[in-house]
């Protein structure tokens, strides 16, 4: 279903953390909102690569691998998939991911310091506003030979869990059918709007 205000909440939740970012040296395509659901970005070549950090064992590694749900990763694990819908997006070893010349040695080595500091930086927001970063997915691009963090960071690319209640606020909201998607991605985007208006981090 389309649902536009879906689209802003992500698109708010994405304009929030790429200039956060950027203010920590990590270099994103962010370059400006136009209005609530549009985004100008500097323009990428993708790399086909879901780069997947996880503080907590949730999702596809409780099924794959004898984790208990919720437990405590640390350090993060770092899991990166060739993003391919028709092979399933295949997870890749740092073997792979050379012999298929996706990126160098020394830009994979780039993007998985990037993703730890990201991580770093996202968990300590999230910590503050009472919400546990379980895991999220990011993707990377470049324009000519410079890495930058592309694509979104929203409900729909994190898992995040309420420190309180536990309860999901996002898109497994919808996918497990756990009670009003708009309502849980509402109170993730209002927590981090009202840190603005606090004067931020
Ligand atoms: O989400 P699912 O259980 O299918 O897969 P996962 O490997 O547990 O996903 C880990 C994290 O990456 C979750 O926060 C997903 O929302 C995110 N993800 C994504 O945004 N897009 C994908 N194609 C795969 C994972």
């Amino acid at each position: 279903m389309y649902c536009k205000k879906k689209g802003e909440y992500n698109a708010s939740v994405s304009a929030y953390f790429f200039p956060l970012l950027e203010e920590h040296g990590i270099p994103t395509h962010f370059i400006r909102m136009t209005d609530p659901s549009t985004m100008i970005v500097r323009k990428l070549t993708m790399i086909p690569l879901e780069v997947i950090v996880r503080n907590r064992a949730a999702g596809s590694i409780v099924k794959r691998y004898p984790f208990e749900e919720g437990a405590i990763l640390d350090p993060p694990v770092i899991v990166i998939d060739y993003k391919d819908d028709s092979r399933h997006d295949p997870m890749l070893n740092d073997d792979l991911i050379l012999a298929l010349h996706l990126v160098t040695r020394s830009e994979l080595r780039r993007i998985k310091e990037m993703a730890i500091a990201i991580n770093a930086l996202l968990v300590r927001f999230f910590d503050s506003i009472g919400i546990t970063l379980v895991d999220f997915k990011i993707e990377f691009g470049k324009a000519g030979e410079s890495l930058y963090l592309g694509d979104e960071i929203s409900m729909d690319s994190m898992r995040l869990w309420d420190m309180t209640t536990g309860e999901s606020l996002d898109k497994d909201v919808y996918r497990f059918d756990k009670g009003d998607v708009m309502e849980a991605y509402e109170r993730v985007a209002k927590r981090i709007q009202a840190t603005v208006k606090g004067g931020g981090q």
